[in-house]
């Protein structure tokens, strides 16, 4: 019998089509007994649509008598349009685990969901569809999410047992990904399960399992080419003098630990026109900072024909990385670099701070270090993940890099972006590290003296290289042993770097009131620390009698006069720009 899988690999290679296309077919018995077709749309641009295929394969297929009833899928939603997938007003509420990537995809699923007729409530239980955007980093980052789970379904019988109004449950992102329908399997109030290349199905998949209590609706698919570049996130915090805007998602890296590459798929880039048109946007908006998103955010390589470059320092080439630094991939042919779009963006906002995270330290060419080095809009202050310090366990971890050669750039860093602040993850624990292993991360940390430190226990993840290969035998209290170890550590070294700034005037932009007292304000410095000051009346410029407040938003120079290894505090001097900012220090320089 011609299965409908079959129909669809045979329709798509009668059409010559070049796609990842798969069809997530989910079963479950009782009580969810339906199935649910997963399509990528903007596959079926060219020639007949896949709603064309469907129809027409579906018709024949019942004509010819081909199904039996039982394994029949559902395709009702084959003969809806995008009108029949309207939210009509329900209320969603969600939650958000995890990285940056997953907060700024919150905001451009709010985007799809908004569009299609949905609205946003910050109460789950006034909700009609309670969506989780989860991670699967670690398995302590999965059992939160169980946990809430755990709740949802208390909440979701409640509300039945009261014949109050019914909430479908939604799983979205990386765990979604990595557990697919075992998720509904293992806890069943689910209703939605959505990968993190599928929000733009989310109003089809909710439409399907609103009509059909009975359905659960399962769209895992990852795809090559969606960087959602058309979609304006509706911010999660409008508030806020900070956005983020996501440049590339993927990760082609394959560090032998990381879940990433099997949860967010392939690296592919978002063109530049669509970024600088969202910069542009933000800039409108009154945004004060952005920073730029990716899971190897500085691999980004637009093959876009972007207006936005053109002039003879935009380069096309190869990939290439940093000296000692190598890739598990071939060199990547043509495409225009992140030094070039951070050029473009920097050049179009220069009152707008921009940071960017996460990068690889492999791709720091001197081209961005020195672009870093003379824009005073990009912030000094990089992000360079080591992992370890230890070159066999840094093999193990397939970092592609040894300590000397982590080393060496960071000396190069150094000497390009003089008082540059650093920070990085570090794993402890991982398979095999020996006391001695863990020696070489501590002199690391103590060597480089980081600003940041984002430091986790080792935990094993299914489909990893790692765990296919290798065993995790470091006890968890060994590890939690030197989890501690090493951020005591490191918050010497941050101590001793806060305090070098005490007396010094920094440049600050301020979040916000401050969390521990309404007088004072709560702001960041360019080193990303965060910096809280009196709530005062100071001057709106420097050497200028008129004053006025300090809010949220305000860039205001500050004079540092105490530090720990966390927070600085410091008195406001007055407010300012970054440009005027940066030009008052120069000027400074040059006087004395
Ligand atoms: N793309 C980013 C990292 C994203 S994950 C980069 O390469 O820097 C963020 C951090 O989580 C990683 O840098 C690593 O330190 C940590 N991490 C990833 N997988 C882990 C695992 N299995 N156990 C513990 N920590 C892990
Ligand atoms: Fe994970 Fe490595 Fe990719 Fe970072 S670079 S996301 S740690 S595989
Ligand atoms: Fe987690 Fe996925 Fe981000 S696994 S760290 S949410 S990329």
């Amino acid at each position: 019998m011609l299965g409908l899988k079959n129909f669809i690999r045979l329709y798509l290679q009668s059409q010559k089509l070049q796609c990842c296309y798969t069809v997530s077919m989910f079963s479950t018995k009782q009580p969810k007994n339906k199935v649910t077709v997963s399509s990528q749309k903007e596959v079926f641009k060219i020639g007949p649509t896949f709603q064309d295929f469907l129809e027409n394969s579906l018709r024949s297929a019942k004509n010819a008598n081909k199904y039996s009833a039982e394994s029949m899928p559902d395709l009702d939603h084959a003969y809806l349009k995008k009108e029949d997938y309207q939210g009509k007003g329900q209320k969603v509420y969600m939650d958000v685990y995890g990285c940056q990537m997953n907060v700024n995809d919150v905001e451009i699923v709010w985007s799809v969901l908004i569009s299609n007729g949905y609205q946003k409530t910050n109460k789950a239980d006034e909700a009609d569809v309670i969506l989780l955007m989860t991670c699967a980093i670690r398995e302590g980052a999965e059992q939160k999410i169980w946990n809430r789970l755990d709740h949802l379904r208390h909440l979701k019988k409640r509300k039945a047992a009261k014949n109050d109004r019914r909430v479908s449950i939604g799983v979205l992102g990386c765990m979604a990904e990595r557990l697919k329908e075992k998720l509904i399997e293992k806890e069943r109030s689910i209703d939605i399960v959505a990968g993190p290349d599928s929000y733009r199905d989310l109003p089809r998949l909710l439409t399907d399992v609103t009509d059909d209590p009975h359905q659960s609706a399962v769209n895992v698919l990852l795809s090559l080419e969606e960087t959602y570049a058309d979609i304006i996130p509706v911010r999660v915090n409008p508030e806020s003098p900070s956005a983020f805007i996501s440049i590339m998602r993927g990760c082609d890296n394959m560090c032998s630990y990381c879940i990433v590459p099997f949860t967010r798929g392939r690296e592919r880039s978002r063109p530049a026109d669509s970024i600088i048109n969202e910069v542009r946007y933000l800039a409108d908006e009154g945004i004060k900072e952005i920073t730029l998103l990716g899971q190897n955010v500085n691999s980004y390589r637009d093959l876009s024909d972007s207006v936005y470059y053109g002039g003879i320092s935009d380069k096309i080439g190869d990939t290439s990385t940093v000296p000692g630094f190598k890739t598990v991939y071939k060199a990547k042919k043509g495409g225009r670099r992140f030094a070039d779009l951070l050029e473009k963006i920097s050049s179009i906002v220069p009152n707008i701070r921009i940071r960017f995270t996460s990068p690889h330290p492999k791709d720091f060419p001197d081209e961005v270090l020195q672009l870093i080095a003379e824009r005073s809009n990009i912030c000094k202050n990089l992000h360079l993940p080591a992992q370890s310090g230890n070159n066999a366990v840094l093999e193990r971890m397939n970092r592609g890099y040894t300590r000397e050669s982590y080393l060496q750039l960071v000396q190069r860093v150094n000497e390009i972006i003089p008082g540059v602040t650093l920070s990085s993850d570090f794993i402890c624990g991982f398979c095999g590290e020996t006391e001695d292993e863990f020696q070489d991360t501590l002199t690391l940390v103590e060597r480089v003296q980081y600003q940041t430190a984002y430091i986790f226990p080792y935990s094993m993840r299914e489909k990893t290289k790692a765990h296919r290969r290798l065993e995790d035998n470091i006890s968890h209290d060994v590890k939690t042993a030197r989890v501690d170890q090493l951020v005591s550590s490191f918050r010497d070294g941050a101590e001793k770097l806060n305090q070098s700034r005490v007396g010094s005037v920094q440049l600050v932009l301020i979040e916000g009131v401050s969390k521990r007292s309404a007088d004072e304000m709560a702001g960041r410095s360019e080193s990303n620390v965060k910096v809280i000051v009196p709530q005062e009346e100071i001057p709106v410029a420097i050497n200028n009698d008129k004053t006025a407040p300090i809010k949220q938003g305000s860039y205001v120079a500050i004079k540092i006069i105490s530090a720990n290894s966390q927070v600085m505090r410091g008195l406001p001097l007055y407010h300012t720009s970054i440009q005027e900012f940066f030009g008052e220090e120069k000027r400074k320089l040059i006087q004395h």
